[in-house]
């Protein structure tokens, strides 16, 4: 039955898509629930706990009875808790007034984009692109313009391609939005990379959304944050979180900042949106800042073997060009070739794969809009023991595709 007219929705929030991850997960559950056995590359979050001595901050605020709203911005130990954290870290001179806190990244970068978009301004989005930007983009009467990042093959991986972006342009070009470590691809571009976007943003009067809730999972490589530009200030809006670093993706906490002068209002957009962040979980931001941090050392240990053995299994599989990510969880082989052989699409793969063998994996096309096809993504946020076994399920999957398409 259709919906009477009074509740038809606006065409553009029609536009706005949902999250494959969360669909794929949904659909593994069902097939779990029927008896099949499932091993999971689906789902971008630690399957660590969270460490007990953050867990024991917020039971103690609890405890304590600390449950009321918060000032919008977040309480003052834990704004200062961040600006210390990204101070020590990149030398940023950021001060506590600088920081605002949501409700999880995703809520830092709706409040942000809701801030500087206005109607028909244009988003660049790097493509393959963890997909709340754009979707968050068009919600807000704003355009997503999508610029692939470019593909230098299994030795090489993924760069920014300038020339792409300058090209893609416009005077309706209000602000680029920089991932890095990048979610899909597992990409970290370089500090020349990142330095040559911060230039083109500054000359052109753009704003760089960047969105940095990675930057603890880099491994063997050199990190540039955006904040390391002494002027960051002119042209940076900058995102992070506790989610992935911490474990805590439920806990919803993440924060965006920004220079002064904006914080203001800012906190007055917030608080028509969301009041504040939880009080008693903004308590735990504190104690994970403070440390001690070896869960999360050990943590980022356990996550570069399991990258190291998920290459290696990868790579052995005919069909998979596979580069070895320098950051995030995320694994992105390129698996063309087979598709072409098999007649099939990165989703047809993706589906096939999760039907008839138990192994969750998302279709590159899954981070929009186009750039991803020909790919698939692999979290390895998943035990030693799965990565064998959804990687032995993979290449009997393959073997059987390509013997089927032989016939
Ligand atoms: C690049 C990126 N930004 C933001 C988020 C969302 O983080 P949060 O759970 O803190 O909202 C994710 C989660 O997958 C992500 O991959």
């Amino acid at each position: 039955m259709s919906n009477p007219p009074t509740l038809s929705l606006a065409p553009h929030i029609l536009e706005v898509e949902g999250e494959s991850a969360f669909t794929y997960l949904a659909r593994a559950k069902e097939l779990e629930r029927q008896g099949m056995s499932i091993v999971s590359f689906g789902i971008g979050q630690p399957d660590f706990d969270t460490p007990a001595h953050i867990k024991e901050a917020a039971a103690k605020a609890l405890e304590e009875g600390f449950t009321g709203y918060t000032p919008t911005a977040g309480i003052a130990e834990a704004r200062e808790a961040v600006a210390d954290y990204l101070n020590q870290r990149y030398g940023a001179s950021v001060s506590p007034d600088e920081v605002l806190i949501a409700p999880g990244a995703k809520g830092a970068i709706f409040t942000g984009m809701l801030a500087f978009l206005r109607p028909g301004d244009e988003v660049i989005v790097l493509e393959p692109s963890y997909p709340a930007y754009a979707q968050i983009a068009k919600a807000l009467h704003a355009r997503p313009v999508y610029v692939p990042i470019e593909w230098h093959g299994p030795s090489e991986g993924f760069k920014i391609n300038l020339g792409w972006v300058e090209e893609a342009l416009t005077e309706r070009t209000r602000m680029i939005v920089l991932n890095n470590p990048q979610n899909p691809t597992g990409a970290l571009f370089s500090p020349k990379q990142v330095m040559e976007l911060l230039d083109l943003a500054r000359e052109r009067g753009l704003i760089l959304l960047a969105d940095e809730i990675y930057d603890n999972f880099v491994y063997d490589a050199e990190f540039r944050s955006v904040l390391q530009d002494p002027a960051w200030r002119d042209t940076v809006v900058y995102i992070n979180g506790l989610s992935k670093t911490f474990a805590m993706t439920g806990w919803r906490l993440g924060y965006l900042v920004a220079r002064r002068e904006i914080m203001g209002k800012m906190a007055e957009l917030a608080v028509n949106i969301y009041s504040c962040a939880t009080s008693f979980a903004q308590k735990a931001i504190v104690a994970a800042y403070k440390g001690p941090w070896e869960p999360v050392r050990e943590m980022v240990e356990i996550f570069k073997r399991r990258r190291d053995m998920l290459h290696d299994r990868l790579s052995r599989i005919p069909g998979f060009e596979v580069w070895k990510p320098l950051g995030a969880f995320y694994m992105f082989p390129r698996v063309k070739k087979l598709l072409d052989e098999a007649g099939m699409t990165s989703k047809d793969l993706a589906t096939k794969l999760l039907e008839e063998y138990g192994v969750v994996v998302l279709p590159g096309t899954a981070f929009p809009d186009k750039a991803g096809e020909g790919f698939l993504r692999f979290s390895y946020a998943s035990s030693f023991e799965d990565i064998e076994e959804g990687t032995r399920r993979i290449a009997r999957a393959v073997e059987d595709i390509l013997s089927s398409a032989k016939k």
